[in-house]
């Protein structure tokens, strides 16, 4: 078993090599330069399944080898990480095979295609840690600074009970009807659609900075344009279509209602077909003594109401998260000097790495990523619940 490499470094091996592997290579590559951290990550190698194509993505995402099958990966000794950045269809396999391998896993969200997948990885993640190997989920967006910053002031106690949550995570990448069939749109590859590519952000996210759980849903989701050309080249969001079509079998979008564990209630919208919004996350939280807002599209802002002024000065407040007494950024900039969205993967790098060097459990858990799971189920399975307004 390994749990980190014999001189401090903690050698990584990722699987995947496009959106998300270039997300999480720029991390590995910037994170032991911004942040001091016990140990130092060394890109060991990265895994794809075209071995020309894979070994170009070595060069130039920094990585020294390219392999072209997840086993070699597991099966080396001189790798203690693996980064899974492969679409959801191969989750459970690679990070179960790496957790049994005694190799620390970090997987892209949603966890797993299902709830029973999502289930055999915890058991499997909980196996491991008895033997001091490590795992987390990456929803990257709680390490935004403001977002990790809204979570502080709401444990704090400054909104008091929080009686609403309300969450979109709005794209239009797929408005098109001829914009192919990739599989992002297939079941058996993604498990769901908008539901658990982008609702899976806002659930994670909500839960995260209110600290309470989603105990109760029910809503719709709707699949727009059900037939698509079938692709003939793709590459992460990007495709050209073919001659044939195929059937859509996941959805475009979902709406949803629900009940946090703190007695609070919760909208969630997720849609690939919001014309106009490009990656549109907002989250807005009220509580009995003020609110927050946040706004992906400007990320280095928090909007906050105190509503324990004096009336005369109540109104919402845009506060600059760019101070170094704010989450992550003492690294970086002086204050006003803005970051992006690249940082949030470089700070989950951060906390990951940390987590591990220091023998501590690294969050999300997979367990936290079962919970979201849990909740992609249940939405899914609420629309039985739909009842017809009859005229
Ligand atoms: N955290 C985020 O904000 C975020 C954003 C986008 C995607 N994601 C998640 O990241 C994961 C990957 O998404 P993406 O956008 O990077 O997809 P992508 O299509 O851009 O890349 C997927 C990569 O996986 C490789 N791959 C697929 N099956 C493989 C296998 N069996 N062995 C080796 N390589 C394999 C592909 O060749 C490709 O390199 C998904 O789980 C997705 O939900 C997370």
């Amino acid at each position: 078993m390994s749990t980190q490499g014999s001189s401090g470094e903690l050698r990584v091996g990722m699987v995947g090599y496009a959106f998300m592997g270039a997300a999480h290579s720029q991390a590995w590559r910037t994170v032991n330069r911004v942040f001091d951290l016990p140990v130092r990550a060394t890109m060991v190698a990265v895994c794809g399944r075209d071995g020309a194509k894979v070994a170009d993505a070595a060069s130039r995402l920094g990585w020294a080898e390219a392999v072209t099958d997840w086993r070699e990966l597991i099966a080396r000794d001189d790798i203690d990480v693996i980064d899974v950045c492969t679409p959801g269809d191969s989750h459970a396999e690679i990070a179960i095979a790496a957790l049994e391998a005694g190799k620390h896993v970090l997987c892209e969200k949603p966890l797993a295609n299902t709830v029973e997948e999502a289930r055999a990885m915890v058991a499997a993640a909980a196996k491991a840690r008895a033997l001091g190997v490590r795992s987390a989920c990456g929803f990257n967006y709680r390490r935004v600074p403001a977002v990790s910053l809204m979570r502080n002031l709401i444990a704090d106690g400054r909104l008091g009970a929080i009686r609403h949550v309300r969450a979109v995570y709005l794209q239009d990448w797929i408005t098109d009807p001829n914009f192919p069939l990739v599989w992002r749109l297939q079941k058996d590859k993604a498990g769901s659609g908008a539901l658990g590519d982008i609702g899976a952000h806002i659930i994670d996210l909500t839960q995260f900075v209110t600290g309470q759980q989603i105990t109760g849903v029910t809503g719709i989701t709707e699949t727009f344009i059900k037939e698509r050309p079938l692709p003939e080249a793709s590459s992460g969001l990007s495709a050209s279509a073919g001659a044939t079509t195929g059937e859509v079998t996941v959805d475009d979008a979902a709406v949803f209602v629900a009940r946090l564990s703190g007695g609070g209630l919760a909208t969630y919208e997720a849609t690939r077909f919001a014309t106009g919004r490009k990656n549109g996350l907002k989250v807005e939280i009220n509580g009995e003594l003020g609110s927050l807002v946040f706004d992906l599209e400007r990320l280095n802002e928090l909007e906050y109401y105190d509503a324990t002024k004096p009336a005369a000065e109540q109104g919402f407040s845009r506060i600059l998260v760019t101070e170094g007494e704010h989450p992550y950024l003492s690294a970086w900039w002086p204050p006003g000097h803005i970051i992006g969205y690249e940082h949030s993967f470089t700070h989950e790098m951060r906390d990951f790495i940390e987590a591990v060097a220091t023998g501590q459990d690294p969050t999300p858990s997979f367990e936290d990523a079962l919970q979201v799971q849990l909740v992609l189920d249940a939405v899914e399975k609420s629309d039985a619940s739909w009842v017809s307004v009859l005229a």
